[in-house]
């Protein structure tokens, strides 16, 4: 690619829900209980917008939906309620339910010396990984505990890569949300949208899923309609650059 930005990647940021882990229908369906619980109409579709966002966030947003405005205290009575149905979904997970492929795609990074993170708005995050064996398979988390302000604002992105001491413009970002993608690139990290390339519009390039993706698969992915090109660790070291390119 003539002309291209290169971007040397030394650190690879997934996020959680929908991309390590399907519990993105579990957030669906323990948010259509409290819907249903309120007469709400809500959708799938209507989901698509809590994807990456924060707990009270995703309630206010489905207040809207349904006109309704309710006390600061019944807000947090009723974001406690999904919480408490989500995570009755999380607790019957095994490590079967990670997704297809992310296992090796991690293990490959981390044999060729790329660090790995997981940045996820969740704040139920480390039972989740820790439910489905992999709390232990990443250099850091970062968590909606560890952070004030939720997706799209790139803080905690900006968290990860100081966790791993990988300067942004060397980070590149998993995200199957549309909020995460833009503050993925608000923090200034290259974008892998993780679904749906019609729904992953503002992502640098997408996948469908992390089954048989390797490194040079992802290397030869056109990224920002080619003006992005990225090889994976350190330009001083030749004998890796030549094995993963
Ligand atoms: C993730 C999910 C969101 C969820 C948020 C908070 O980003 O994509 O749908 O609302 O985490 O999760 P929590 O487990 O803290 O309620
Ligand atoms: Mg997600």
């Amino acid at each position: 690619m003539k002309g291209a930005e290169l971007r040397r990647i030394q650190a690879c940021i997934f996020d959680l829900d929908g991309v390590i882990v399907d519990t993105a229908r579990f957030h669906y369906q323990a948010w259509k209980e409290l819907a249903d619980d309120l007469g709400i109409s809500f959708s799938e579709k209507d989901n698509e917008r809590l994807k990456g966002i924060s707990r009270m966030e995703s309630l206010e947003i489905l207040l809207q939906i349904g006109g309704m405005s309710v006390s600061r205290v019944e807000m947090a009575e009723l974001v406690d309620q999904k919480n408490r149905s989500y995570v009755n979904f999380v607790k019957k997970m095994t490590e079967n339910d990670v997704l297809p492929g992310v296992r090796d795609f991690v293990q490959e990074l981390q044999s060729h010396g790329i660090r790995v993170s997981v940045a996820s708005a969740s704040k139920n995050a480390q039972l989740v990984l820790r439910q489905v064996g992999l709390i232990n398979a990443f250099d850091a988390v970062s968590d909606g505990r560890m952070v004030k302000r939720a997706k799209p604002d790139p803080e905690i992105f900006l968290h990860s890569s100081a966790q791993l001491k990988i300067p942004v413009s060397n980070c590149l970002v998993f995200e199957d949300a549309t909020a995460g993608i833009e503050a993925a690139h608000r923090a200034g990290m290259v974008t892998v949208g993780v679904g749906n390339r019609k729904s992953l519009k503002n992502a640098d390039t997408t996948i469908p899923g992390f089954a048989g993706l390797t490194i040079p698969k992802l290397c030869s992915k056109v990224y920002r309609n080619g003006t992005i090109e990225i090889e994976f660790g350190k330009e001083d070291d030749n004998a890796k650059k030549a094995k993963i390119l």
